[in-house]
């Protein structure tokens, strides 16, 4: 069995399509197995994205990521960190397949509704910045 992380962002998260959004988690065959709440302050949202420091839309997806709280999740599947890559689509809806998340829920190449790990080694780094060992449950 594999874990992935992923977040429902602010732009998703003011138009309340969180339900949604897991529901289609859900549907996709994943089993959720942590969930928080999380509003990022700028040097967590700074040190959660340090490796896009040097790219141009850096300081737009700070202030962005800080504009609401976000949906912070764990999901558990087979082949969960592809899987949940696909479910997601392509960073930018408009690129993204018809029946991807970020083409039925993202707005833009910024806005574009939720976060998922893009490696077992994004994983477990994403993972702990945002939850314990205790907050993740096995059932
Ligand atoms: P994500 O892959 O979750 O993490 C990095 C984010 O940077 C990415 O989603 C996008 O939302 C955001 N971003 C903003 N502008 C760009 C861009 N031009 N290219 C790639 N990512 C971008």
């Amino acid at each position: 069995m594999q874990y992935s992380f992923g977040i429902i962002k602010p732009d998703a998260m003011k138009k309340k399509l969180y339900g949604k959004i897991l529901d289609d988690i859900a549907n996709a065959g994943f089993k959720l197995i942590g969930l928080k709440l999380f509003h990022l302050t700028e040097e967590k949202a700074k040190n959660f994205y340090a490796m896009h420091a040097d790219k141009p839309f850096f300081n737009e997806l700070i202030r962005y990521m800080c504009l609401s709280p976000v949906l912070c999740f764990v999901v558990q599947k087979e082949n969960a960190i592809f899987d949940f890559r696909e479910l997601t689509g392509n960073t930018d809806p408009k690129k993204a397949e018809e029946n991807t998340l970020r083409f039925k829920y993202g707005e833009s190449i910024s806005a574009n509704a939720l976060h998922a790990s893009d490696s077992e080694e994004s994983f477990d780094r994403e993972w702990r910045f945002f939850f314990t060992q205790e907050e993740l449950f096995f059932y």
